[in-house]
């Protein structure tokens, strides 16, 4: 396998007629760990949206290519297939469907060539990953998400992360709700899947998660942009003094993209889940 590289050009996209996405440009190749950092309403979340394709967001420029094939003409399943994997800040419930049902078919879409994905061999993988993750042995006989704590959750879509192997995933707070032991575990999880093959775009608010996982590049997203890039040097003067430095030197007054509060529309993104990238 190849090293992957998921190239986003100028992206642009509106929600209900505003403009949230103003121009983004950012580059991930397998083997690279990127953290997006920024404080709240500044399209963070857009952005992991828009790639994925979420209905909500109408995409009014750009590209994003996934190895040179154009993912914004690719359905929501397509991009899953393609080798893209979001989780999700608000994962949402899919009553019916054990957790575990939904793992088996997401990876039997995921196989090129249509063949079963042998059990003995995913039981054996679901295993080790729970244990890993230092999961209840029981969530993945429950069905998808219902009634998890959130951090249970937020391992889940770890879990997927790892039994899926996509070229690059994208993490969105996937460090919110989470205390400092599950913090560490699902650090060590990001860390284990390092390699050429696989490539990590880790949205962030807080750089706790980033304690524990190394960034190569960060990336500070303001007015639905990235604003300013750098290494951990950058991360470390955001822990400490905080983002005011950057809006001064940038000359913005206010990060947010729109200068209004919406937390109804914000929860509205819950329901683009892991299960449309698989039409389960
Ligand atoms: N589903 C939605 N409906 C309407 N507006 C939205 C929706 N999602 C996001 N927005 C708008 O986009 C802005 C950026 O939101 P978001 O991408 O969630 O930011 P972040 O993840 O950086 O906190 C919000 O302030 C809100 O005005
Ligand atoms: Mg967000």
């Amino acid at each position: 396998m190849s090293q992957p590289v998921l190239n986003i050009t100028d992206l642009r996209a509106t929600v209900e007629d505003k403009e949230i996405l103003k121009g983004v440009n950012l580059t991930v190749k397998g083997g690279e760990i990127h953290a997006i950092m920024g404080p709240n309403g500044t399209g963070k979340s857009t952005l992991a949206s828009t790639i994925m394709g979420h209905p909500k967001f109408e995409v009014i420029g750009g590209s994003v290519q996934l190895d040179g094939e154009e993912v914004l003409d690719m359905e929501v399943d397509e991009r899953g297939r393609s080798g893209l994997f979001l989780a999700m800040q608000y994962p949402s419930e899919v009553p019916g469907v054990t957790n575990s049902d939904f793992l088996r078919q997401a990876m039997q879409a995921q196989s090129e060539d249509g063949k079963d994905v042998p059990i003995f061999k995913f039981i054996r993988e679901l295993d080790k990953n729970v244990s890993a993750l230092e999961m209840n042995k029981d969530l993945p006989h429950r069905y998808l998400n219902e009634g998890f704590s959130g951090g249970e959750k937020k391992r889940n879509e770890i879990l997927q992360m790892m039994m899926l192997k996509p070229k690059i995933a994208i993490l969105d707070e996937i460090d919110s709700g989470l205390d400092v032991d599950a913090m560490r575990i699902v650090g060590n999880a990001v860390n284990s899947m390092r390699s050429s093959e696989f490539g990590c775009l880790l949205i962030t608010h807080y750089q706790r998660l980033l304690d524990h996982i190394e960034p190569d590049y960060v990336h500070v997203m303001m007015q639905g942009r990235i604003v300013k890039s750098g290494g951990k040097e950058l991360m470390k003067r955001i822990d400490t003094e905080g983002y005011e430095w950057i809006k001064q030197e940038l000359g913005i007054t206010d990060e947010r993209v729109v200068i209004e509060d919406e937390p109804k529309a914000r929860e509205s993104i819950g329901s683009c889940a892991t299960s449309d990238m698989f039409k389960i």
